[in-house]
């Protein structure tokens, strides 16, 4: 069991690229963290340094108490599944698993005892004698994490786990990776840039964008307090609304006004918009906070906007409405019976108790 951190780490490659900017990170032993963030953000390089595959221009790496920035990987103690499982196409299921530890002198017996303990937390027994080409997609990827299992390392590092998997059994091996972390309560460093995979997975996620890390906090903070537009945008699905406009005062009451409509800002948010009055804001909405009149419980006229509905995506559960007034686009998920006219005017209410206001400038969260 171990801890990790990261402190104040750099990577920058020969050609100038700056793929980790400065991150510092905490894992908490036993904690499954998610790296998300979109392509080319610097997921990869962060985890490879941990695992010790590259090494970092700048800054320290621990894990447990111990300085590791010259350690090599297969010191480390830890074990690393791939998003391509590189499992010997030679070997069988057994003998993939057999391998590092055959590589370390394990006996005879520790090695069978291990890698059947493993086949049995996978579900993978009867798999035993077949060759990689003889498994499906979620069958390698089992015996790769199996490979990483019987090792039984300090820290597992999972780098995009899931990516060659079809979407049925993303959800499946997803929910695997879970009970996993459950069962062997190890620390878990999880690389992803789906943002369904991180909310459902992490303690916590540390949502990375430039080799930056934007914001490190458990899913629902990420969800309900966004430090940024680009982390609001990036959690959610569909993503949240930005509608550009500005505050303004009247009556020492705020109001978000985008020309086409105007909301009125609920009290205990004036504090820090005061100095943005008069100033131009994004206005950020999740899209179930937005909510058909005929439907909601607490349409005011200040927070009840005429749009025109211009697409109506059913998704069984619920509809999808996109909707439109002047240049403003933005989406509300709404339940499956709320089906508006297409092209009619429909009366929309905003939960302004869900509004987020970001600054048009540094697009940091205001509130
Ligand atoms: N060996 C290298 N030499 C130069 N630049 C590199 C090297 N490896 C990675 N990079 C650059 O560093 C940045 C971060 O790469 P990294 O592989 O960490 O991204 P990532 O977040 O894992 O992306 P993806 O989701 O596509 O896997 C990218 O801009 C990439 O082009
Ligand atoms: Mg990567």
């Amino acid at each position: 069991m171990a801890q990790v951190s990261l402190r104040n780490v750099f990577k920058t490659y020969k050609d100038g690229v700056n793929a980790v900017n400065n991150v510092n990170i905490g894992i908490e032993n036993k904690e499954f963290l998610v790296l998300l963030g979109p392509s080319g953000c610097g997921k990869s390089t962060t985890l490879r340094m941990i695992a010790g595959l590259d090494f970092p221009t700048q800054g320290e790496i621990y894990i447990g108490d111990r300085l590791v920035n010259h350690v090599p990987a297969k010191d480390r103690d830890i074990a690393m599944v791939f998003q391509n499982y590189a499992l010997y196409p030679h070997l069988t299921v057994y003998d993939n698993m057999a391998f590092a530890l055959k590589l370390r002198n394990y006996s005879k017996s520790d090695i069978d005892r291990r890698v059947r303990e493993a086949s049995e937390i996978l579900g993978i027994k009867n798999l035993l004698d077949r060759k990689p080409r003889q498994l499906s997609g979620g069958e390698r990827q089992r015996v790769a994490v199996g490979r990483a299992i019987v090792r039984k390392p300090l820290v597992f590092l999972f780098d995009e786990p899931l990516s060659n998997l079809d979407a049925k059994m993303r959800v499946l091996m997803r929910t695997e990776i879970h009970k996993l972390h459950l069962r062997l309560q190890t620390t878990m460093i999880y690389v992803t840039h789906d943002q369904t995979e991180a909310m459902t997975l992490g303690d916590r996620i540390a949502v990375m964008k430039d080799g930056k890390i934007q914001q490190c906090d458990t899913p629902l903070n990420v969800y309900d307090n966004p430090a940024s537009k680009f982390v609001a945008g990036f959690i959610g699905s569909p993503p949240m609304n930005f509608l550009n406009g500005a505050i303004i005062e009247k009556e020492k009451t705020l109001y978000f006004d985008a020309k086409e409509f105007k909301v009125r800002i609920l009290e205990d948010m004036n504090a820090k918009l005061k100095d943005y009055v008069g100033k131009r804001v994004i206005f950020g909405i999740r899209p179930e906070n937005i909510f058909d009149k005929l439907f909601a419980s607490n349409a005011t006229p200040e927070n009840t906007v005429t749009v025109i509905c211009d697409v109506v995506e059913t998704m069984g559960a619920e509809n999808h409405l996109y909707l439109s007034i002047g240049d403003h686009n933005f989406v509300a998920v709404v339940e499956a019976a709320n089906k508006p006219a297409i092209g009619s005017g429909v009366e929309m209410v905003f939960d302004m108790r869900k509004a987020h206001f970001f600054d048009v400038n540094t697009e940091k969260s205001i509130v």
